[in-house]
């Protein structure tokens, strides 16, 4: 089996990473490398047969000076045991360096593919293929090439990775073979197994099965559950929520007599659900715009209006704009923002932050799910206070809103199924996604993520609206997403999905776990796990965003 050794730190590297490889030697070897950078260049020396001999090669590393290094001991798997053979591998300009353990299973098929690139091998390792690759994929930014590689290779590994560009920096990622982590003040080290890195340290951490995602979209999509947690767990104490920076007192919120929610894009969707919800659970009448259209329409607000302002840059020029004209007016304003000290943040009359982090996608995914949830939070608030729900759904709702994050969980880790059908449907021109009420507010943010992210041409119709006109476009093949979340609406969209496929449509169902019948109709349906129908959003969103 083979071992690993990389070190970045105060004190010279070779003589650590020798030392490091010797506690490995139980694992049984037949060679040894290491690599060092000084700065300025990467050296290597390898040497077949006992550590010994590398060790008096390198004059117990004296003559590979340098700080960050990575070190190998081989077991040959892939190749005879042979200087050439034995860890590390170059890329071509010795600007790259990786040592490896495990196998890369399609190693032959990538070597193929980079000697028609006109990559030269050295060795017959599977390792080399990765070095090569990593330069081929190369784009100044380590972690994204090696996010890259990642996704092209089969099989197991753990991996030490240097770049001439990034002398501060020693990369290590896994997939089903050992590595771990060390940190102490004279440096940090990884390894394949913790006994190499005992002397120095016993702050030792174990890295997680692969790590890396293949853009920030997918990354901060698999945040949500986090995300959703932070922006819930605060605001609910003792079975209540509790909202302070609301600046509101119960008497306040009791006159209250209109709600407008302002926001553009995907937050302005997060403001169609929210609308079905305020209005049911708080009775109060809500009106959801488009901050591009408030601005411009000199809109009436009649006294004791609270206007909402969704966005999550707390930037967006036309929802700022909207912002500043209800102040204007003498409205009372809250912001609902996910950029701490934005402009929206700091102009409107209170601000209730969502605590999604970051989002770095242009395609929102956790900001929305975190302005749901403070939308629904609102929504309960002005319900209790203003006595319009009983106890015993509101305890009801609490529970449902803390079962979200680990629900969404559970849909992420389902991707593969949405994925299959994606895959089938790439060729797609034309999709609609169908729903009502809740579901009309799902169908325009699926819609949206599918424009957005796949370029494919898509609407979202309110389902009873559809067949005003709008059916003649649906002809043989036409992809048509029917969202099915709520129980009032069911049959009534079930019979809109028929409508679509007596002309001819592909149907897709979005629905709640137990409506199998869903399947007399549908072609292909994902099921969501069951909730209180007014967090429907929440859940059926997941499988959109992962379509997108
Ligand atoms: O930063 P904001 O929330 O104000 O941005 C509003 C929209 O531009 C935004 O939601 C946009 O629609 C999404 N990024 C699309 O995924």
């Amino acid at each position: 089996m083979c071992g690993i050794v990389g070190y970045i730190g105060t004190c010279q590297a070779a003589p650590v990473l020798l030392d490091g490889l010797s506690k490995l030697e139980y694992r049984g070897y037949d060679s040894a490398g290491i690599a060092v950078y000084d700065g300025n260049k990467i050296q290597m020396q390898k040497a077949m047969g006992r550590l010994k001999v590398l060790e008096e090669m390198t004059q117990n590393g004296a003559t590979l000076p340098g700080t960050v290094g990575i070190g190998h001991t081989r077991w040959a798997t892939h190749g005879a045991p042979s200087d050439l053979n034995a860890h590390p591998h170059f890329n071509k300009d010795h600007s790259i360096v990786v040592v490896h353990n495990g196998i890369i299973e399609n190693y032959l098929k990538l070597k193929k593919k980079l000697m028609s690139k006109g990559y030269e091998f050295l060795s017959e390792t599977d390792t080399e293929v990765i070095a090569h690759m990593l330069d081929y994929y190369y784009n100044g930014d380590p972690l994204a090439t090696i996010t890259k590689v990642m996704h092209r290779m089969e099989g197991s590994y753990a991996l030490g990775i240097l770049f001439r560009d990034h002398p501060d920096e020693v990369y290590a990622v896994r997939k089903d073979s050992p590595l771990i982590v060390g940190t102490s003040k004279s440096g940090n080290l990884i390894a394949s197994d913790v006994p190499a890195v005992l002397k120095y340290t016993r702050d030792v951490y174990f890295l997680e099965n692969e790590g890396g995602y293949e853009h920030f979209m997918l990354k901060e999509m698999h945040e949500q559950p986090k995300a959703v947690k932070d922006t819930l767990t605060p605001r609910i104490k003792n079975g209540d929520v509790v909202i302070e920076e609301l600046g509101m007192t119960d008497e306040e919120i009791r006159t209250i007599s209109k709600i407008f929610i302002v926001a553009c894009g995907s937050a302005y969707h997060t403001g169609v659900t929210a609308k079905y919800v305020f209005e049911k659970l708080a009775r109060i009448p809500v009106e959801v715009d488009l901050a591009s259209e408030f601005r411009y329409r000199d809109p009436i607000l009649p006294e004791n209006t609270l206007v909402v302002i969704v966005s999550q840059s707390g930037e967006t020029a036309d929802t700022l704009a909207a912002l500043r004209l209800a102040k204007e007016k003498g409205v009372r304003t809250l912001g609902i923002v996910n950029v701490v000290g934005s402009s929206i943040a700091r102009e409107a009359d209170n601000v209730m932050y969502t605590w999604a982090g970051p989002e770095i996608a242009v395609a929102t995914t956790k900001a929305y799910s975190t302005q749901l949830i403070a939308q629904y939070l609102l929504a309960m608030k002005f319900a209790k206070v203003r006595g319009t729900v009983s106890q015993n759904d509101f305890d009801a709702m609490i529970q449902s809103l803390e079962r979200l994050p680990e629900q969404i969980s559970l849909l992420l880790s389902h991707k593969e199924n949405v994925q299959r059908f994606a895959n089938r449907y790439l060729a797609a021109e034309h999709v609609f996604f169908i729903g009502r009420g809740i579901d009309y507010a799902i169908s325009m943010e699926g819609s949206l993520k599918l424009k957005e992210i796949s370029y494919i041409h898509s609407e979202a119709y309110a389902a009873g609206e559809l067949k005003h006109g709008t059916i003649s476009l649906i002809e043989d093949g036409t992809l048509v997403i029917g969202v099915l979340t709520q129980p009032k609406l069911y049959e009534k969209t079930i019979s809109n999905m028929v409508e679509c496929k007596s002309r001819g449509a592909y149907l897709m169902g979005l629905t709640t776990f137990g409506n199998y019948n869903i399947e007399d109709t549908a072609d292909f349906t994902v099921y969501i796990p069951k909730t209180d129908p007014h967090f429907a959003t929440s859940l059926a969103v997941i499988p959109l965003q992962l379509l997108g």
